[in-house]
C-alpha cells in the first residue's frame, strides 16, 4: 500500500506539479488534501502548458482517478470552468471524485476575503484574494457550506442564513458594504449542484480500500510548509495544513498508511505575499532569478519575491513533515552564476542560530549567514544522470543535502516532463 506526500518544503510554488505529474504514470489517485484555487501548479505535457489551481495534476494522466479530498476548500465555479478548460482541450475529467465532505467557497467568502485585506492595508497578508481564510474560518466556527449541503436545499438556505446572519452585519456595518441577500446565494449554489454530481463520492471509504488493494495513492499538498496554519510563518501563512499530517486529516487516511513523504524543494526561494523571508533579494540577482525562473504567480500573476536557497527551512521541513526524501527542482535556474550563496544559519541580535526559531519576532529579525559554493556554466537540461551534471552542480546538490537532513531523490534541470533526473525512484 504505498502512499506517498508530495509538498512543498519552502514557501509554495516549488515545482509541485512536475513531480506529481512525473509519478502520474504510475500512480493510481492523485488526492489534495488541503487549500484550494490558491494554488497554482504548472504542469507541462509535451508543448502543452497546463496551468491548474484546483484540480490534482493527476488529472492530465489517463490511468490516474484524481481526488479532491474533504480537506479542500472549492469553489464550484472555478472547478467547473477549470474541467471545461481541460475538456475543451481534449482531457477526459470523468474520474474526478470530489469528496461530499469539502466545504465550499461561496461568493460571500470570496468577499470577505478581499473586504479584510482592503481594511487590513499596511497590516495584510497579501492573500490571493479567492476565499480561502473565509471558508475555513466558516468551517471551524461550523457555518460552513459543504459539497453534500447542495443537495438539500432547505438546509442549504438554513446553513447559508446562519453564516450570512453575522456575515452582514460586518459587511453593512464596519466596511460599509452591501448584505449579501441568501436566496441569490442559495440560487448560485444549487445551479451547481446537478454539474457536479457526478464526481460526489465518499472518498474517505475509496481511499482507504484503494490502498487496501495495494493500489498507488499520493498526497499532493498545495501552498508550502511554510505558508502552513500551525507550522509556518503565521500570520503570513494560508489557513490550512499543508504538511504531512494534512494528508492524514483533509483525506481521511491513517498516519499508519503514509509511507513515504517527500518535500519539494527549489534550489533557491521564492515567497509569494507579505511575511518574513529572509534570504530576500532585492538587487539584480533576485530580479535574474525572477527572470530565468519565470517566477510569477500562476493564480494570481504576482511576481513571486526571490532569494537564495536556505538550508534552515529546509532543516526544518525535514523535522516538521518526517521527510523521506526531497525533490529539488530547477537547478537550471542557477547555472550561470560564479558562486552560489547558501543560508546555513541565522545571526539573531548577534546570535548565530542554526535552526528556524519559534518566536515570530526572532523570525523577523534573523539575518543569513552565507556560505558561498562555486557555481557552474555549462547547460544541465540535458542531463540525464547525476554524473553528467557539471562537478560544481554534483557539489551544490550534495551541499544542499547534506544541510537539509534528507536524500535528494530526484532533480528538476527544466520544465519539460522529461528533464527531471531520477536519483532514487519514489515507489
Ligand atoms: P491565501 O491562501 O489566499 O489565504 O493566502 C495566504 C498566503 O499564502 C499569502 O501570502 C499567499 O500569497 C500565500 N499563498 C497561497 N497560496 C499559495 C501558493 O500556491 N503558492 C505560494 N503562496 C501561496
Amino acid at each position: 500500500m504505498p502512499a506517498l506526500v508530495l509538498l512543498g518544503a519552502q514557501w509554495g510554488d516549488e515545482g509541485k506539479g512536475k513531480a506529481t505529474d512525473l509519478l502520474g504514470g504510475s500512480v493510481d489517485y492523485v488526492v489534495r488534501y488541503q487549500g484550494g484555487n490558491n494554488a497554482g501548479h504548472t504542469v507541462v505535457v509535451g508543448d502543452q502548458k497546463y496551468a491548474l489551481h484546483l484540480l490534482p495534476s493527476g488529472i492530465l494522466s489517463p490511468t490516474c482517478t484524481p481526488v479532491i479530498g474533504n480537506g479542500v476548500v472549492v469553489d464550484p465555479s472555478v472547478l467547473l470552468s477549470e474541467l471545461s478548460g481541460l475538456n475543451e482541450r481534449g482531457v477526459d475529467t470523468s474520474k474526478l471524485l470530489i469528496s461530499g465532505n469539502a466545504h465550499i467557497i461561496t461568493p460571500y467568502n470570496v468577499t470577505v476575503d478581499k473586504v479584510t485585506e482592503r481594511f487590513l492595508g499596511k497590516r495584510k497578508i497579501g492573500t490571493t484574494g479567492r476565499g480561502i481564510g473565509p471558508t475555513y474560518a466558516d468551517k471551524i466556527n461550523r457555518v460552513g457550506i459543504r459539497v453534500q449541503d447542495l443537495y438539500d436545499e432547505s438546509i442549504l438556505t438554513q446553513k447559508v442564513e446562519a453564516a450570512l446572519d453575522v456575515k452582514n452585519q460586518i459587511l453593512t456595518k464596519l466596511y460599509n458594504r452591501r448584505a449579501i441577500a441568501v436566496d441569490q446565494v442559495v440560487e448560485e449554489l444549487v445551479g451547481y449542484a446537478e454539474k457536479l454530481a457526478p464526481y460526489v463520492a465518499d472518498t474517505v471509504l475509496v481511499l482507504n480500500q484503494a490502498l487496501e488493494d495495494d493500489k498507488v495513492v499520493l498526497f499532493e499538498g498545495g501552498q508550502g510548509t511554510l505558508l502552513d496554519i500551525d507550522h509556518g510563518t503565521y500570520p503570513f501563512v494560508t489557513s490550512s495544513n499543508p504538511t504531512a499530517g494534512g494528508a492524514c486529516t483533509g483525506a481521511g487516511v491513517g498516519p499508519t498508511k503514509i509511507s513515504r513523504v517527500i518535500g519539494i524543494l527549489k534550489a533557491y526561494t521564492t515567497r509569494v505575499g507579505a511575511g518574513p523571508f529572509p534570504t530576500e533579494l532585492f538587487d539584480e540577482d533576485g530580479d535574474a532569478l525572477r527572470r530565468i525562473g519565470g517566477e510569477r504567480g500562476v493564480t494570481t500573476g504576482r511576481d513571486r519575491r526571490c532569494g537564495w536557497f536556505d538550508a534552515v527551512i529546509a532543516r526544518y521541513a525535514t523535522r516538521v513533515n518526517g521527510l523521506t526524501d526531497f525533490f529539488l527542482t530547477k537547478l537550471d535556474v542557477l547555472t550561470g552564476w560564479e558562486q552560489i550563496p547558501v543560508c546555513v544559519a541565522y545571526e539573531i541580535d548577534g546570535r548565530r542560530v542554526e535552526e528556524l526559531p519559534y518566536s515570530q519576532s526572532d523570525f523577523h529579525h534573523a539575518k543569513p549567514v552565507y556560505e558561498t559554493l562555486p557555481g557552474w556554466s555549462e547547460d544541465i537540461t540535458k542531463a540525464k544522470s547525476f554524473s553528467d551534471l557539471p562537478k560544481n552542480a554534483q557539489n551544490y546538490v550534495k551541499a544542499l543535502e547534506e544541510m537539509s537532513g534528507a536524500p535528494i531523490s530526484a532533480i528538476g534541470v527544466g520544465p519539460g516532463r522529461d528533464e527531471t533526473i531520477e536519483i532514487n525512484s519514489f515507489l
